[in-house]
């Protein structure tokens, strides 16, 4: 397959940026969108010439740092992590937008690369969960029941990726946080720490200067975790909440099994 690249181009942090056209041939349908651009860097390179700097770790859709836009969209046309975006996913001869993660609070480092550490800040927000020493109770003792476990873990597999913010008009990273929030504070573990954690990783995201939501939904949108909307839901009814000072009145229900 063979495709035009509108890449966007920016030496560093601050500098303007613009778009440069690459021209990629005799790319595998199931290459993917990172091996891709590895191929148009080998070869960049054996020209002598500045490569694309991009992100990436696992290339198996589990850190999240693959930010990219492909052709308008976070992470690409479809709502899968850009590593796990595949070349036949495009028209043949196709041209292909690709930008870095536009916001205020991800800026531009070089080229397709942004510094996502607002994320990991608000993460450091919400601190630790506290916990004893000396004998632990056997972990199945500790019961849970399997709605508010599903709950819980299906806002834990949020990567922190930060495309939620990406796709925001406002910036927001409600769904990110909410994501957090919602994963700690439903788990027995995360009780003693459940008001505190709300208003600090609310007041770090507003500290680092994230927008407001004001429901859109594009963040789940482009989530490729498929994180609900509801987390922010809960985010919200949480900080409200702990800000009035109540104790939460649904404390996670444990069940006998
Ligand atoms: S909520 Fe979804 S889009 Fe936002 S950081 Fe987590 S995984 Fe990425
Ligand atoms: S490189 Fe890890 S999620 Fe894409």
């Amino acid at each position: 397959m063979n495709f035009k690249l509108e890449i966007w181009r920016q030496f560093e942090s601050g500098q303007d940026g613009a778009f440069e056209s690459f021209e990629v041939t005799d790319i595998a349908p199931d290459a993917s969108f990172l091996e891709m651009l590895d191929q148009l860097n080998e070869r960049l390179s054996h020209e002598k010439k500045r490569t694309v700097a991009f992100d990436s770790d696992c290339r198996e859709g589990i850190c999240g740092s693959c930010s990219l836009v492909i052709d308008g969209n976070p992470h690409g046309p479809r709502q899968v992590t850009s590593c796990q975006t595949y070349m036949r996913d495009f028209i043949d001869g196709a041209t292909i937008k690709v930008e870095p993660f536009r916001s205020n609070t991800l800026p531009v480092i070089r080229d397709l690369v942004t510094d996502r550490s607002a994320l990991d800040r608000v993460i450091r927000a919400g601190g630790y969960i506290s916990t004893t020493t000396g004998p632990q109770p056997e972990p199945n003792s500790m019961l849970v029941a399997p709605a508010v476990q599903e709950e819980a873990m299906d806002a834990a597999i949020c990567i922190g990726c930060g495309a939620c913010v990406a796709a925001c008009p406002n910036g927001a990273a409600m769904l990110f946080t909410g994501a957090k929030v919602t994963h700690l504070n439903l788990l027995p573990q995360g009780q003693p720490e459940r008001e505190s954690r709300a208003i600090s990783m609310v007041n770090q995201m507003d500290e680092e200067g994230f927008g407001g939501c004001t429901n859109y939904g594009e963040c789940s949108r482009v989530c490729p975790q498929d994180i609900s909307l509801d987390v922010i839901g809960m985010l919200n009814r949480e900080y409200r909440k702990a800000a009035v000072g109540k104790k939460p009145k649904n404390p996670p229900k444990m069940v006998a099994q």
